[in-house]
C-alpha cells in the first residue's frame, strides 16, 4: 500500500508511514466509515494546496484524521468533540507522543459555539468540518465556523450518497468558493470562504 500511486494523483506515502501502527494503539471507532487511504490523499492535497499553519476540526472521532492532518502539513491542529477526554484519551496521548506540541483537544458540543466564539475567531487559517452530518448541523457549523473567519472551509462527505447533497447545499447557500472537489464515496470539498460573515442570513 506504501508508496502506491493512489486517488488525485498523491502518492500514497504518509510522513514517517506509520499512521497505521498509531491507529492500531489508538481508541476505538465510534461513528462513520473509514477509508483511510482515500482520506489521506485528498488531506495530503488539501495540505498541498492551503499551506495550512492552524486547522480547526470539528469532529475527532477517534482522531485518524487529526492524525493526518498532522501527517501532511506543518500546522498546529486544534480539534473539537463532545466525547469526553477520557473517551479518547488513547487517541490523544498517542498523538501527542509523536507530535508533541503541535495538538491541542477541547470537549466541546458544537452547538455551542456561538457561547465561546470570541476564542475560536481569526484563529485558524482552516478548519475541516465532520461532525454531526445532518443538514441542519452542517449548516450550524458552516455558519458559526465562518463567524471564526478562516481562510478555507472544508466539507465532508459532501458525495455521500446518502446525504452528500446536505454539505453541497450548504456551500451554495453561505456562497464559498469551491476550490477542488474530491469526488468519493465520502468525498470532501476545499472550498474559500468568501462568504461575508457579517451579512450571511441568520440560522
Ligand atoms: C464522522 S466522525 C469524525 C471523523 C474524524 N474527523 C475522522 O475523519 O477521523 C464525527 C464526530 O463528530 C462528533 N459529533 C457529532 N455531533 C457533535 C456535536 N454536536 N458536537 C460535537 N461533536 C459532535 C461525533 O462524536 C464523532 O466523533
Amino acid at each position: 500500500m506504501i508508496g502506491k500511486k493512489h486517488q488525485f494523483g498523491i502518492k500514497y506515502n504518509m510522513k514517517e508511514e506509520k499512521f497505521f501502527k498509531h491507529l492500531e494503539v489508538m481508541s476505538p471507532v465510534t461513528t462513520g466509515e473509514a477509508d483511510y487511504e482515500n482520506h489521506w490523499s485528498v488531506i495530503k492535497s488539501i495540505c498541498d494546496i492551503t499551506q495550512p499553519k492552524n486547522i480547526l476540526e470539528l469532529g475527532f472521532n477517534r482522531g485518524a484524521s487529526a492524525l493526518m492532518w498532522l501527517n501532511a502539513s506543518d500546522a498546529q491542529v486544534h480539534s473539537t468533540d463532545y466525547k469526553e477526554e477520557d473517551k479518547v484519551k488513547l487517541s490523544i496521548d498517542e498523538i501527542n507522543k509523536h507530535h508533541k506540541g503541535r495538538f491541542e483537544y477541547t470537549c466541546l458540543n458544537h452547538s455551542t459555539f456561538p457561547e465561546v466564539i470570541d476564542d475560536y475567531k481569526d484563529k485558524y487559517d482552516l478548519v475541516f468540518i465532520d461532525g454531526d452530518h445532518t443538514y441542519e448541523a452542517i449548516r450550524r457549523d458552516a455558519y458559526n465556523v465562518i463567524q471564526m473567519n478562516p481562510t478555507y472551509i472544508v466539507f465532508d462527505d459532501c458525495f455521500h450518497v446518502a446525504h452528500g447533497i446536505d454539505s453541497r447545499n450548504v456551500i451554495q447557500e453561505f456562497g464559498l468558493e469551491i476550490v477542488k472537489e474530491y469526488v468519493n464515496h465520502t468525498g470532501q470539498i476545499l472550498t474559500k470562504n468568501t462568504s461575508s460573515h457579517q451579512v450571511i442570513s441568520t440560522l
